[in-house]
């Protein structure tokens, strides 16, 4: 383990690992030899990992990836399914802290989140991919809906966060067939942002994290949790919504980002707001 990785059981073995790299926080789920499967040692320790960064200055970007050759296989069969079969008090209990990290907390996180989609991606994997605010696959990158396969529907919350992204005849074609595909089709239906050869994701990943670092931090948390909530509003609750929402983060800015762009563009002509950030 290297000096700037932290971890919660702080050892190679543990079923997460967290590097921190210039405001990057690496969040890396760690079974690869069982290409990342979800049990309840990821599920337990993602809902600390992710509490602790929300918390740590290092981490100004969340980027959640998997060990090895998988991003993650999917809820792990024997522990999370069959191991909870005949136990159906610590099923409730695991069930609900799965539900916490994968979406409670990942889809209204404080920080900007990237999912890099390293390689195989199945079931149950896609609800936090969906739950990062952005995500970048590699080509070569498989996806699959494989419970049709294997004799369940897909559950957890897995239909629902699949169909707030993915068209609907693409996201039944998948849903029905179990088929897999890769991370360039995954791009075409909107499941990811963009896919590029598995040797330049790390790189673009940095890349694009670093953009979101630049933004104002107050603002752009701000920014997408109102994004995710008037997609469910009115157009008349939205309107009222996001204008209080402009008025809560200009009020809670310590950067007081408006008025120093308003300055920078409008009295200093220093900058121009639709080709980049203001200077902070
Ligand atoms: N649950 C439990 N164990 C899993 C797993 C899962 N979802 N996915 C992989 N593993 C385990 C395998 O049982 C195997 O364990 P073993 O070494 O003790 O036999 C190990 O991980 C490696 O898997 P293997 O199938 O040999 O790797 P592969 O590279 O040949 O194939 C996959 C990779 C992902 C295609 C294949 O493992 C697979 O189909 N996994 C299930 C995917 C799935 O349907 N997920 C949905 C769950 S909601």
């Amino acid at each position: 383990m290297s000096a700037n990785q932290t971890a919660v059981q702080s050892n190679d073995q543990s079923p997460v690992l967290v590097d921190f790299e210039d405001g990057i926080a690496w969040v890396t789920l760690n079974r690869p030899t069982k290409r990342n499967a979800i049990n309840p040692g990821i599920v337990y320790n993602m809902v600390r990992v992710l509490e602790e960064l929300e918390a740590d200055d290092r981490c100004k970007v969340l980027v959640l990836t998997g060990a090895g050759d998988a991003f993650s296989a999917g809820m792990d069969l024997r522990e999370y399914f069959r191991g909870t079969d005949n136990n159906p008090k610590e099923r409730i209990k695991l069930y609900r802290a799965n539900a916490q990290w994968q979406w409670r907390q990942l889809r209204f996180y404080a920080k900007p989140t990237i999912a890099m989609v390293n390689g195989w991606c199945f079931g149950g994997a896609f609800t936090p991919l969906v739950s990062c605010d952005l995500a970048i696959a590699a080509e070569e990158a498989q996806f699959g809906l494989s419970e049709i396969n294997w004799g369940i529907i897909p559950a957890g919350v897995v239909s629902r966060a699949v169909a707030s992204l993915v068209r609907e005849r693409e996201a039944m074609y998948y849903v029905m067939t179990g088929e897999t595909f890769d991370g360039r089709r995954a791009a075409d239906i909107g499941l990811v942002n963009e896919a590029v050869p598995r040797e330049r994701l790390r790189e673009r990943t940095r890349q694009l994290a670093k953009v979101l670092m630049e933004k104002n931090p107050t603002v752009l948390r701000t920014a997408k949790i109102a994004h995710r909530m008037a997609a469910e509003m009115s157009w008349e609750q939205a309107t009222d919504y996001l204008m209080a929402k402009v008025d809560q983060s200009t009020f809670h800015d310590p950067e007081r980002g408006r008025d120093n762009a308003m300055k920078q563009f409008l009295d200093e002509k220093s900058f121009k707001p639709g080709l980049g950030a203001y200077q902070r």
